[in-house]
């Protein structure tokens, strides 16, 4: 064996056994939350890059790991030195963004590419740092200044490792291994309707906070009982016992708590003359939580969301969900959105239809999707991307996808947007699935009392033209999703007017995804598949039939706007899009959004 690989060799087994934070499980995630109020440093912009499908930069040649990775970043070198990467002088790629559609040669690539962003850091006495990621898709090894510091899967939910000990006053190198590739027994697995846009796709930030800081909290109102805010605070850090204030300076309320040896301190609040929050008014309170001297801000909506009967009630008022599907596809500039103003656009086209509810496909979108949603004033479905053909036997798939859900609750239980967490879509039924599945929907109960719990479900025929749901899975569900494509996968667009919907779950029920593709500008005879005329057809049909089912709870048109899928292949029409947006990735509204905005305009006229 080569001399050189041998020292590695040894020198990486000790590393190995050092360093290296091990991947957080669902219960003890220890995120921080609220990183937009706290004090961050912003690590955005240009970071060098190498793209690595042999993984050379991790893997010696026998194929035995380095667990800091040969793609250290070598401060010092002599002209004798055997090195071949040189980060300074490799081409960058712009964080947070995918590498799809940042380089035509990176637009298929599915595999390895090292990030490396140099930065200087001034410590300061008596502070915790850490390094904190919104997302990375789909597996992240992270090293600073040379050292494993931790690893992550999952592609859409937010991360941190503490590097206290490791920040450097003055310069330090981060280095990241990314790693897109589809696997099997992930989460997804390999088998989506989406683009695998491969990267650091959302912001990474440094976060100081003092020695003992308030990590986490639950502050929002008791589902069982509207004037009362029932919560908790977490406080991380050798002093978890410091008493904890928690104001709502506007409502003049305060109340004092004292954290147990765990730093967990519970919450009860008298709330009785707090504005609620709703889509017709998207009351936001500001909020201080003060411990150690330090005062945490946040801003929270307070509402309440149960079901009765059919029925899903808001602040204990009927409503009916006058929804839109939305993947995160960024609007015009297209590849993976992480922007305030991807956000506002695509928002901002959902309102345009008369929305008042949006599902986030299939995955957790980055956080300020859901801010923009709570200042809006918009519904939302979160969802996990448990999707179709996922590994149900294999417990690390099952944990995998038990630490995403975590992830995503742990980010955003106090956006009052969110009413529903959705466990999964379109899975197919089996004993291993629905073990899985209710595993999930006690996940989503434990964490989080005060939200739905849902899932997108198929349907089933009874007879030609009676459509029931009997998915066994709808027993442990608060509100069934049914995805229906009546019209174009199932029959021609006039059958939605003769089909009839038995729903035998007493669970409001909302059809979850239907609709058709259509390219933008394409016209002709009402049944000439893609053209516009086609898609608003089925539309129209898709409309005549919901007004037959009184068991409805809300709809959701698959989809806001059209986006990137490798299954899309059709030339001339597709060309690697999924063509069932009402609107095109370039803003330009199908016949079909039409259809929709009217059916939503007349149901909220209803519904006043
Ligand atoms: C399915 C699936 C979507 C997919 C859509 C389609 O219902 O949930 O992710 O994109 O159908 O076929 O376009």
């Amino acid at each position: 064996m080569n001399l050189r690989y041998l020292v590695l060799v040894v020198v990486s087994l000790a590393v190995a056994v050092s360093g290296e934070a091990a991947q957080q499980t669902a219960e003890d995630l220890r995120l921080i939350t609220n990183v937009d109020h706290r004090e961050t440093v912003s690590l955005n912009g240009d970071w060098h890059t190498i793209v690595d499908p042999y993984e050379v930069g991790y893997y010696d040649y026998r194929w035995r790991p380095s667990q800091w990775g040969f793609f250290r970043d070598e401060q010092t070198r002599d002209e004798s030195q055997l090195i071949e990467y040189n980060f300074d002088d490799s081409p960058v790629l712009r964080v947070p963004g995918d590498w799809n559609t940042q380089r035509d040669d990176l637009y298929y690539y599915e595999g390895t590419v090292w990030y490396r962003k140099a930065f200087s850091f001034e410590r300061r006495e008596e502070e915790r740092v850490f390094l904190h990621f919104g997302a990375v898709n789909y597996e992240a090894r992270v090293y600073l200044n040379g050292k494993p510091i931790g690893r992550h899967t999952g592609g859409f939910t937010p991360f941190q490792f503490e590097v206290t000990d490791v920040i450097n006053s003055g310069e330090n190198s981060l280095v990241l291994k990314v790693d897109n590739r589809r696997e099997q027994d992930e989460i997804p697995t390999v088998n989506t309707d989406w683009w695998n846009y491969g990267g650091i796709t959302r912001r990474v930030l440094i976060v100081r906070t003092p020695k003992t800081f308030v990590r986490d909290y639950l502050i929002q109102l008791d589902p069982e009982q509207r004037g009362t805010i029932r919560g908790w605070v977490q406080l991380d850090g050798a002093d978890p016992t410091i008493p904890v204030t928690i104001r709502i300076p506007e409502a003049g309320l305060s109340r004092t708590v004292t954290s147990d040896v765990a730093g967990r301190a519970s919450l009860s609040m008298d709330a009785a003359g707090l504005e609620l929050w709703s889509p017709t008014n998207p009351k936001l309170y500001d909020i201080e939580i003060e411990a150690g001297g330090r005062v945490l801000r946040d801003r929270i909506g307070f509402r309440t969301v149960r079901t009765r009967g059919h029925e899903i009630l808001l602040n204990g008022e009927p409503i009916f969900l006058r929804g839109v599907c939305i993947h995160e596809e960024a609007p015009l500039r297209t590849g993976r959105a992480f922007s305030v103003e991807d956000a506002r656009t695509l928002l901002g086209w959902a309102k345009e239809m008369n929305c008042n509810f949006i599902r986030l496909a299939h995955y957790p979108h980055h956080e300020q999707m859901l801010r923009e949603a709570d200042r809006q004033g918009i519904l939302v479905w979160s969802e996990v991307p448990v999707y179709w053909t996922i590994s149900w036997e294999n417990e690390a798939t099952y944990q995998n996808a038990k630490r995403q859900l975590a992830e995503m609750i742990t980010r955003d239980r106090n956006r009052a947007s969110i009413v529903l967490w959705s466990v999964a879509n379109e899975t197919p039924n089996s004993d291993a699935r629905m073990k899985f599945l209710t595993g999930l929907i006690d996940t989503c109960r434990t964490m989080d009392p005060t939200r739905l719990v849902t899932a997108a479900l198929e349907k089933s025929y009874r007879g030609a033209d009676t459509v029931v749901i009997s998915d066994p899975l709808g027993e442990y569900l608060d509100v069934i999703g049914c995805n229906s494509y009546i019209g174009w996968y199932d029959g021609l667009p006039d059958k939605p007017a003769r089909v009839r919907w038995r729903s035998e779950i007493e669970k409001p029920l909302v059809i979850s995804e239907f609709g058709g593709g259509a390219l933008a500008g394409m016209h002709g005879r009402p049944t000439a598949r893609w053209t516009e005329e086609f898609q608003a057809e089925i539309y129209r049909n898709s409309v005549a039939m919901f007004d037959t089912i009184d068991v409805l709870a809300g709809t959701a048109p698959w989809i806001l706007m059209d986006f990137r899928s490798p299954r899309r292949v059709l030339p001339g029409i597709q060309d690697g899009w999924n063509r069932k947006g009402l609107i095109s990735e370039q803003g330009e509204r199908k016949q079909a959004f039409e259809v929709m905005s009217k059916y939503y305009q007349r149901i909220e006229a209803e519904d006043e």
